[in-house]
């Protein structure tokens, strides 16, 4: 078989160890492997490249993806989707592997809906919102990577005796924000799902000030703010949060109402960036292998899933029809261990 394998959406570790393993079970049934560039924009401009055993010899430890991405969406292009059925029969494709969160993988669904195309999915968001899947390969480097950061501005906000506001991605869920909180031993966190409740986090903050002489808070990019601001939007729809400085605003708040000198650190892109962690290069490995095997039991419009130590086959609509959010009990869970 011909197989096209395309990366979708924000970057994040594990790409390159999927497309390793896309690549490698493929040999194993003698198929060709063709990287489209750049996600969807690739295959509507028809722009590929091949990918031989080489390609893939030395990118376990390489993050971001060797095929480049893009936030291009098909169907808010004039005819795009009917050019993305038209280019993958053109390029010879018999099946095509759309690696992505849940925009790239709802156009995957979509086409597979529309035209019957041979689409696979696999999942991928450092966000870990997408839903039908346990995790996705990204967040667990992207968490590791926050935790570091949070662990560096605990010894200057202890050294000053400030608060230290850490500002963590995650458009609409909260689960990056929430393990960095846990798994860093912050005070307190914010996230999209929970109506932030300043005076209680100020009153918290003054009591942790008191007994530890300093307290580190974790926010995440998407929490809903009142201000009236008109936002920039991509492709799919969604607000550009790294414009939107929500960590600034809370620490500033923090600051007048605690009296307490308050600092904010935003990692930004720096927490999608760098070597997967072993979570994410083997998660990675094992969601490509058996893409190619969807891809050869024709399970087309399913994607590659992780449920507790197993992979497994999820439907694509399943998967994107709505989020995956952070429930009550897991934000109960962080607020125990708030003292
Ligand atoms: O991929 C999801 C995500 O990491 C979000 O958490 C974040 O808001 C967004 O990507 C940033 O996207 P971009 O790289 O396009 O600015």
């Amino acid at each position: 078989m011909k197989i096209g394998v395309l990366t979708g959406g924000g970057d994040c570790p594990g790409l390159n160890p999927a497309i390793r393993g896309i690549t490698l079970r493929a040999e194993d049934f003698s198929d060709e492997v063709v990287g489209i560039l750049d996600g969807w924009k690739g295959l509507l401009e028809k722009e590929t490249m091949p990918i031989s055993l080489s390609d893939v010899d030395e990118i376990m430890r390489m993050g971001g993806t060797i095929l480049g991405t893009s936030r291009t969406n098909p169907y808010k292009k004039e005819g795009g989707a009917e050019i993305c059925k038209k280019n993958m029969a053109e390029l010879g494709l018999d099946a095509l592997i759309a690696i992505g969160g849940e925009d790239t993988l709802g156009v995957a669904a979509k086409l597979h809906k529309d035209f019957g195309l041979p689409v696979v999915g696999v999942p991928k968001t450092m966000d870990n919102d997408l839903s039908c899947t346990d995790y996705t390969f990204g967040f667990d480097t992207s968490v590791t990577c926050a935790i570091d950061a949070l662990e560096r501005l605990r010894d200057t906000g202890r050294s000053h005796r400030r608060v230290m506001v850490l500002e963590v991605m995650g458009r609409h869920a909260g689960w990056v924000a929430l393990f960095t909180a846990i798994g860093g031993g912050a005070d307190w966190v914010l996230i999209p799902e929970i109506e932030p409740d300043l005076d209680k986090m100020c009153e918290h903050l003054i009591k942790v000030k008191k007994r530890k002489g300093y307290a580190m808070v974790v926010v995440s990019e998407g929490i809903k703010l009142s201000h009236k601001k008109k936002e920039e939007v991509d492709e799919f729809g969604h607000m550009i949060l790294q414009k939107r400085g929500v960590g600034q605003h809370i620490a500033e708040e923090i600051e007048k109402m605690t009296k307490i000198e308050t600092r904010v650190a935003v990692i930004g892109h720096i927490q999608r960036g760098g070597p997967p962690t072993l979570f994410d290069r083997i998660l990675g490995v094992r969601v490509g292998v058996f893409a190619v095997d969807l891809v050869h039991s024709k399970r087309f419009g399913k994607m590659a899933a992780l449920s507790g130590n197993n992979i497994i086959e999820a439907d694509l609509f399943d998967a994107t029809g709505r989020l995956k959010l952070v429930d009550k009990s897991w934000y109960d869970m962080a607020l125990t261990l708030f003292k």
